[in-house]
């Protein structure tokens, strides 16, 4: 239920607000967000077309309130049961291939060479694709962050061969195995193996990918707690949580009111969009402690970065497992992974926030 963050009777007129998607914004919008928090709890932005909410507890309730419902159509369905021993043995091929081809380099920058390829490189490598489909396949993630665009129109192009051969010859990849009988002898059809290897091949890959360059950028920012997970791996998952809490790749998920909803002494009408402000409920003071750190200790990150309710992305475990597979090969080969000399990059965007560049010293 949307409630508690309606505007108070005894609040001043709010002053005009800068929109969500004005430079500044966009360039920082801790400040903004901040502002919202504790001001304009509830507020539209004619630019962007939506209602704002931006406390955590609003977030929450919105993302899991039946009257909002998702304002896309999502990629297809992701069968993690069979797709995750796959993908972990590929990505943790690929990442060891991408990791090792660059670590004798005196400097590396992690996007361009690293985040941006291994979880589109990764899902081709379970599917048995050949590598350079990865080129395409990222090409296709580019700016759709959020999974809610859709297959790609020429997804099934690429894949129709693949099938066919997979069908005639089965191999051991997934796609054979997607193409082979089920439990009662029939197979899937051709349209249910696309959608399913094109919701693993564009269907989060750069969300994924953003999410990792900024996970690496928070350990790179913390050298105790990077030289921690070296120690002691079991503390990815959690530092890997911090860091989608403090740093989601998508600040906005988006909702549609399918009824009026009253709040406070407001009425959404039916249709209103509502932006659920994940990467400010990440931030707000009122549900964590000292929300602008980085702490991998943090007891209880409890992020929204992945939705919540029946939304609730279903690859999240396959974008953790891509992230330590990524991460983990980094810090195999390279020793004395750290920032080279130099300005270090502030992230950039909104819908797909990450920095662009990570210009390591792997030695
Ligand atoms: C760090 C990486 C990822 C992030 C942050 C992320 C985030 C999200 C979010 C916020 C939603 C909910 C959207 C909504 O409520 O409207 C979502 C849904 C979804 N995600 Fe992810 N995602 C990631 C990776 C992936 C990957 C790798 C895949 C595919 C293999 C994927 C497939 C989906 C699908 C199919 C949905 C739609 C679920 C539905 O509508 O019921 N995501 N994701």
């Amino acid at each position: 239920m949307l409630s508690s963050s309606a505007p108070q009777g005894h609040c001043p007129p709010p002053a005009p607000l800068p929109s969500l998607l004005s430079a500044d914004v966009v360039s920082d919008p801790y400040p903004h967000y901040r502002l919202l928090r504790e001001r304009h709890p509830l507020v539209r932005d004619e630019l962007l077309g939506a209602w704002l909410l931006s406390r955590y507890a609003d977030v929450r309730a919105a993302l899991v309130d039946v009257r909002l419902g998702a304002a896309g159509a999502g990629p297809g369905p992701v069968r993690r049961g069979l797709v995750e021993p796959a993908l972990r043995a590929a990505a943790e091929r690929t990442a060891f291939v991408l990791a090792r081809r660059v670590a004798g380099r005196r400097e590396v920058d992690l996007v361009a060479e690293f985040s941006a390829w291994l979880p589109a490189a990764a899902a081709v490598a379970a599917l048995g694709l050949p590598w350079e489909d990865a080129a395409r396949v990222r090409e296709w993630c580019r700016g759709a962050p959020a999974p809610t665009g859709g297959p790609h129109p020429e997804l099934g192009g690429l894949l129709r061969p693949h099938v066919a051969r997979r069908r005639a010859h089965p191999g051991r990849d997934l796609l054979s195995v997607l193409c082979g009988p089920r439990a009662d002898g029939r197979a899937l059809s051709d349209e249910t193996v696309t959608a399913l290897a094109g919701a693993l091949l564009t269907g989060g890959g750069e969300a994924t990918g953003l999410a990792l360059a900024s996970f690496l950028a928070n350990l790179l920012d913390h050298p105790a707690q990077l030289a921690l997970l070296r120690a002691r791996p079991a503390l990815i998952p959690g530092a890997w949580a911090e860091s989608l809490r403090r740093d989601p790749p998508a600040h906005v998920v988006l909702r549609r009111a399918l009824a009026p909803i009253p709040v406070g002494g407001t009425t959404l009408p039916t249709g209103a969009m509502v932006a659920c402000l994940v990467g400010s409920a990440g931030r707000d003071p009122f549900r964590f402690a000292d929300p602008d750190r980085y702490d991998i200790f943090r007891p209880d990150p409890a992020h929204l970065a992945f939705g919540a309710g029946q939304h609730f992305c279903p690859a999240a475990a396959l974008a953790a497992l891509t992230a330590e597979c990524g991460l983990r090969a980094l810090l195999d080969a390279m020793p004395g992974l750290r920032w080279a000399p130099g300005p270090r990059p502030a992230p950039q965007g909104l819908m797909a926030r990450a920095p662009h560049r990570l210009l390591v010293r792997p030695c």
